[in-house]
């Protein structure tokens, strides 16, 4: 039997050689890390969820023209996505203080901000993902002022589309993280959104309650991951509400 290509394995996904050249496979694992991967365990049902809850996000980005690797789901754990060239950051956009903001300032997490605030870390787990201002982005190599301008610009509107979608379902979204890739359509270079968003990747905090609905909930021990994340997949209508097992097929007439 043929045994296709592994391309990459992270800590979360991995990357198989797809069926078309310039496409990949990504498959979605249980596995969650957490403080650089000092944290670890299998949560049974993440990838599963995320897996979907990516497709919906990537396909109402789309659909609202937000450029992304998207192609199709393949099956539970897996998509079809168009291989990029990874920017080596990621883009970070907040619009509430929390996590190492919050440390970093002496902020309350929760503070609201002036207005929403995009920075950038630079991809290398052996240094912890150091944040880096656009000075160094561009001083390396990393990415032009044109790109800065691009990804600025496409972080944004993936906020306010997630901010929205996630507001309709009374979550409030406090931040997240993406990452871009290039693309080459012949001579021209395009900037899209790659990787995942997921609760792994974002904060999603109940705008009554203020449960958290995220990744902090392993990060910070604070219940059943899993629980969490189907909690936002079903209010957002990815998952049937009420699954109803029948013993026997009925027949519609
Ligand atoms: N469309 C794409 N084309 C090529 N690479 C991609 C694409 N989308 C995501 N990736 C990369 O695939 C990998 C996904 O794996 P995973 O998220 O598990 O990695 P990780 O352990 O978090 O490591 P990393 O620090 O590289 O993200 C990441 O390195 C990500 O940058
Ligand atoms: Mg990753």
């Amino acid at each position: 039997m043929a045994r296709r290509k592994k391309i990459y394995e992270g800590k979360a996904k991995i990357l198989y050689e797809g069926p078309e050249p310039g496409t990949l496979v990504q498959y979605f694992k249980d596995d969650a890390t957490a403080f650089n991967a000092e944290k670890r365990a299998t949560i049974e049902g993440k990838g599963v969820l995320n897996n979907r809850l990516s497709e919906f996000f990537m396909t109402g980005l789309a659909n609202i023209g937000v450029p992304n690797h998207f192609i199709k789901r393949l099956n539970m754990r897996e998509q079809l996505i168009r291989q990029v060239e990874i920017i080596p950051l990621e883009v970070i956009v907040r619009n509430f203080a929390a996590g190492s903001m919050a440390k970093r300032l002496g902020l309350e997490e929760g503070t609201p901000l002036p207005r929403p605030i995009v920075e950038f870390s630079y991809k290398d787990d052996a240094l912890g993902d150091p944040l880096v201002p656009e000075e160094y982005i561009m001083a390396f190599g990393w990415a032009t002022q044109q790109d800065m301008d691009d990804i600025v610009a496409l972080a944004l509107r993936v906020n306010d589309f997630l901010s929205g979608v996630m507001f309709g379902v009374g979550i409030k979204l406090v931040d997240f993280k993406i990452e871009i890739g290039r693309i080459w359509d012949n001579d021209y270079m395009r900037l899209i959104v790659a990787d995942e968003i997921s609760p792994d990747s974002c904060r999603l905090w109940d705008i009554e309650t203020g449960q958290k609905l995220d990744k902090d909930v392993f990060r910070r021990d604070l219940g059943n991951l899993t629980d969490a994340y189907t909690e936002v997949a079903r209010r957002l209508g990815v998952l049937p509400t009420n699954v109803t097992h029948t013993t026997k097929p009925t027949l519609i007439n």
